[in-house]
């Protein structure tokens, strides 16, 4: 893996997070997502909490801890994989086995039974589903347990326990002759282990945004209607591109009744959407496009499906972090791409292809500011306990929401194309 140094050096006035411009060791002390947030499980024992990194790692010299992260791994050798997102930062990149979209990192998670340990460079739902499929006896690491995902905290179990009795509620008197339920649970990829349980139990299944169609198309193929959570844009935007009509796609505000919406509107939909969004993602429009094509004639837009309706619309093209990837890597020498996602992926799309243009839609630096708690220094604490016998900040899903999980997951897993 090349490693390309594209650290981001924002000015407070040029990021989208103020926060993020901050010294990485001011930024690790704020408070985060994880544990207790974007999951219902305990704190690990022990523990170490952002800012909390033992100070020998904090403040050292990026060349040292490339240099300390590479020993540590020599000398695990094939006792440790090391998984990291495309939106890691490249200084952590350079040190994954595999790099890849959610769902390739899942499935990265089953190839190495024999590893000891997982350190897992991504966030913590991430981690939570690597635990899910690895063997009992691995142990997943998240370096920084403030790596969240402020998407999968929109949708908590409580309040999807609600809904679902609502809804089972509204459609308990409706003609089961067709052999349908009246309602899949579809949950995205990007939600805590307990929402992929309740899918697990209640007939549904996970999705990420590389098979949404395909994984609603089994849910349609089994029910009447979906109910999808967390990520509104990328249950409108797959169901749409299905053919789905808005009006049967009303969404539940978990706050009200019904979530907001009548009972006929209710029986008449297609696919309820719940009220989750990216940030990172919903800062994209069409404005950006329109500006980007008036100044790029021949500009190849192509976003990622967790920005809104409009703008998906009005790109050339959408797909998941590895589409893009491969979208770009496919594009010809001078062609011009202005890519919608994340942009730690987008810069190192732009360094490891020269021959083309390739720039962020959004002018303002926006990276995931959860993804960007993996600094370094915490993947070379991981590493160097390890080494020392010990396995810090280990992600452990009970066993019964494991196994509801497993179910979820192990049908998104086989679910196929029609
Ligand atoms: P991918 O499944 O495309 O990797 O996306 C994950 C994610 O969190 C995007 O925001
Ligand atoms: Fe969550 Fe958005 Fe970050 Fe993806 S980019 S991990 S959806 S906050």
């Amino acid at each position: 893996m090349t490693s390309v140094n594209l650290t981001i050096t924002a000015r407070p006035s040029e990021a989208c997070d103020t926060d993020l411009a901050k010294d990485p060791w001011e930024f690790a002390a704020l408070a985060g997502y994880g544990p207790g947030a974007s999951s219902a499980d305990p704190i690990p024992r022990g523990a170490v909490r952002p800012g909390g990194l033992p100070p020998e790692y904090q403040g050292v010299p990026d060349a040292e801890l490339h240099a300390r992260i590479q020993a540590a791994k020599t000398a695990l050798g094939d006792r440790v994989v090391v998984l990291g997102h495309f939106y890691q930062r490249d200084e952590v990149v350079a040190h994954a086995d595999f790099v890849g979209d959610s769902y390739q990192l899942a499935q990265a998670a089953l190839t190495r039974p024999d590893a000891e340990a997982i350190v897992f460079c991504g966030v913590h739902f991430m981690a939570e589903t690597a635990d899910i499929l690895s063997a009992p006896e691995q142990k997943v690491l998240l370096p920084n347990l403030a790596a969240g995902c402020s998407m999968a905290d929109m949708a908590d179990s409580d309040s999807v326990e609600d809904c679902w009795e609502q809804l089972e509620e509204l459609f308990a008197g409706e003609a089961a002759g067709d052999g349908l339920a009246p309602v899949i649970p579809v949950t995205y990829m990007n939600s805590s282990a307990a929402l992929k349980a309740f899918c697990g139990r209640h007939g549904g299944i996970v999705c990420t945004s590389s098979n949404a169609k395909t994984v609603l198309e089994w849910a349609f193929a089994r029910g009447r209607r979906v109910l999808f959570f967390p990520d509104q844009h990328l249950g409108r935007n797959t169901a749409k591109a299905m053919g789905v009509p808005l009006e049967q796609m009303p969404m539940w505000n978990p706050r009200q009744p019904l979530g907001g919406n009548t009972p006929e509107a209710l029986r008449e939909s297609r696919v309820i959407l719940w009220h989750g969004f990216c940030s990172v993602h919903k800062r994209f429009t069409v404005e950006q496009i329109d500006r980007a094509r008036a100044e790029y004639p021949g500009v190849k837009v192509i976003v990622h499906p967790e920005c809104p309706m409009p703008v998906v619309d009005a790109a050339d093209a959408s797909g998941s972090t590895d589409v893009i990837r491969k979208a770009v890597d496919a594009a010809a020498p001078g062609d011009v791409l202005a890519i919608g996602t994340e942009i730690n992926l987008v810069n190192r799309l732009a360094a490891e292809n020269p021959d083309k243009t390739i720039f962020c839609l959004d002018p303002v630096i926006c990276p995931c500011s959860t993804m960007y708690r993996i600094h370094p220094g915490y993947l070379a604490w991981c590493l160097e306990s390890l080494v020392a016998g010990e396995a810090p900040n280990r992600i452990l899903v009970d066993a019964r929401t494991a196994s509801d999980a497993r179910v979820a997951l192990e049908r998104m897993l086989q679910a196929r194309p029609s």
